[in-house]
This record gives structure tokens, sequence and C-alpha cells, in this order.
């Protein structure tokens, strides 16, 4: 099976979790499209959902799913989407389509994270992926500074040759060079340095569910 088989398995896989008449949280990037893809067809079980990037948000309501603000609603029974790396706790780094922040907001609003990935996003210790950091673009250098001294080498998300700027209007530094063996840890030390908005490791938000599509189908794994 290609990769893309193996995302539109989980993408349909997920659908088994959502809660009829209840709104659904969404991710952003390819496998949650494949999610959105499927959602379509239960479209009318549900009120809507909640979703954490413009791009998504695009897509729900081209197949006529309604959208609703997080702050019109209160908490979600499931949050579903991708991940760049998940560990064997759970935790995952996050945010390579640059939604990170928003997807922070929607997971810690969701009473379940229900991550969705194909086989290769499964590793032992985070850190292999460039983690993402959403930043204030005036803290940049002296956020890549604090990164270099735990041996991370940090560069700015580029697009057309010019800083990436995320749906909240900031930038994105992606590090190299880390071994997070201690995601809680390093999520919440991270998250106090001046000027980080979001860091990628979601350890507090951590999935509750995994549903991996491997060559033999889909994999689910309870953490
Ligand atoms: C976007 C994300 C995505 O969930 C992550 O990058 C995985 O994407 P894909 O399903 O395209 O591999 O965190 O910010």
């Amino acid at each position: 099976m290609t990769q893309d088989e193996l995302k539109a398995l989980v993408g349909r896989a997920a659908l088994a979790y959502v809660v009829p008449g209840e709104i659904v949280g969404v991710g952003t990037g390819s496998t949650v499209n494949k999610f959105i893809e499927a959602l379509a067809s239960v479209k009318d079980t549900i009120p809507g959902a909640v979703s954490s990037s413009t791009a998504s948000t695009e897509r729900l309501q081209a197949l006529g799913i309604r959208v609703f603000d997080c702050n019109e609603v209160g908490e979600l029974a499931v949050y579903i989407d991708g991940a760049d790396e998940i560990d064997p706790r759970g935790c995952m780094i996050k945010g390579g389509g640059a939604a990170l922040t928003r997807e922070k907001i929607v997971a810690a609003q969701s009473r379940r994270f229900v991550c969705i990935a194909d086989e290769s996003k499964r590793v032992e210790v985070l850190g292999g992926f460039p983690l993402p950091v959403e930043v204030i673009p005036m803290a940049t250098q002296a956020i890549v500074r604090r990164f270099a001294a735990q041996g991370g080498e940090a560069k700015v998300r580029l697009r057309d040759g010019a800083p990436l700027v995320t749906d909240n209007g900031q930038h994105i530094l992606d590090v190299t060079g880390l071994r997070i063996a201690d995601a809680a840890g390093f999520e919440a030390e991270v998250n106090q340095w001046a000027g980080v908005v979001t860091v990628g490791v979601f350890a507090r938000q951590k999935a509750a569910v995994c549903l991996l599509g491997t060559s033999r189908g889909v994999v689910t794994l309870d953490f």
C-alpha cells in the first residue's frame, strides 16, 4: 500500500470515533484531509466541526460541513489529527503543516485526542523530525540561541523565500539535532521561553489513541 492509501485507510477508520450528535475537532494535514473526505459521508449525523486551521476550515466548508469557532462551543468529545512523530507513550511532534498552535488549542478543548498516522510516524524517541516552534518574530534570534545551547539548530521556515507567516501572524522555527526523551519536561520548559507561542511537542495534549496505518491494516494503539 502507498503512503497515500495508508492515510486514506486511517482517515476512514477515524469515523468510528466521531460521536453522533457531537461537534468534532478536526486537525490539519494530508492525513486529516482524508479524514475530512470521509467525514463528509456522515455530515448529517453531527452538528459540525471545530477546525485547527484556515486550510481545514476551507476543506470542511467546501464539503458542506459547518465550522464552529472554539469560543462558540464547550468541551469537545474528540479531536482527530495527524502527527509528524508519535512515541510509545502517545507523545507527539506536530506542526509540520504550521498549524500547531490552533491544533493545541482545539486538542486542549477536547476530551480525547485520536491520532491518525501511517506507520512511518512511529518512533522510539521524539526528535528525528525537525521540531516546529511558533515564535513571535522579534524573539527569533534569542530563541535560536537557546536551542543552540541545547545542541539544537533552529532555522526559520521559509515559503517562497520569505519567512512563512502562520494563521496567527507569527513565524515558525524548525529545530534539528534534538533528542526529546522527556517530552513533558521539554514541552513545559520551552513553553516558558519568552517569545515562544507554542512548541510542537504534544505531551500534555498527547494522543489517547493512535490509528496507525500499516501494510497489515489499521493497528489501534491505546495510551
Ligand atoms: C500540521 C500537523 C500535521 O498533523 C502533521 O504535520 C502531519 O501531517 P501529515 O498528515 O500531512 O503527514 O501537525 O501542523
